[in-house]
């Protein structure tokens, strides 16, 4: 999927999105940004990371940074791996490179993260033993926010994995 085609589509599907209460709130009443990236280029999540820490720098919202850029590296390394084949090379699914959408909501008080990938299939909290070096990322969003979900979104192939914490 390119961009443009994916930033068509994600407007659509956000625009029909149902289930996540607060973000049609935020819409509402809140200002929104969204941030576009190649969902397997290296460089997703440290760009996606520095674009949510000059977002909330803007928004007034710095004491939400740290933990918002936990959530954001967490949740677009995610999306990166989802959307990266074994062998390192992108899952083309015949339409361009899977994008990353991160788009964040506020009004000032509450911020929705959304990360958006357009693989299907469920993030799943894993349960890592003392000796596993992975299977954690969820559980630190988990630790991070106040609730995390994901859904799928009409029109959208791929799911959006969404945090939502209180300034
Ligand atoms: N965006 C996603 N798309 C598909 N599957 C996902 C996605 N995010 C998470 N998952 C699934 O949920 C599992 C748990 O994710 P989690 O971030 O907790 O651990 P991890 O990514 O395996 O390891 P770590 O984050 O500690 O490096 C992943 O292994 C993956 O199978
Ligand atoms: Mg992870």
């Amino acid at each position: 999927m390119d961009q443009r085609i994916a930033v068509d589509a994600f407007q659509r599907s956000a625009r029909e999105q149902r289930g996540v209460a607060v973000d049609a709130e935020l819409r509402a009443e809140g200002t929104e940004n969204v941030f576009v990236a190649g969902a397997s280029l290296p460089g997703a999540t440290p760009c996606a990371r520095l674009h949510a820490r000059a977002v909330l720098s803007e928004w007034g919202l710095g004491e939400l940074a740290e933990a918002a850029e936990l959530i954001v590296s967490e949740l677009v390394t995610n999306a990166v791996r989802a959307s990266t084949a074994p062998d390192g090379h992108p899952r083309y699914d015949g339409a361009g490179m899977p994008v990353v959408v991160l788009r964040m909501a506020s009004d000032r008080i509450k911020l929705m993260i959304e990360v958006w990938d357009v693989i299907p299939g469920a993030p799943a909290a894993a349960h890592p033993g003392p000796d596993d070096e992975s299977g954690r990322g969820l559980m630190l969003v988990a630790a991070q926010c106040d609730r995390w979900s994901w859904q799928s979104a009409p029109g959208w192939p791929g799911k959006v994995v969404w945090a939502e914490l209180h300034g």
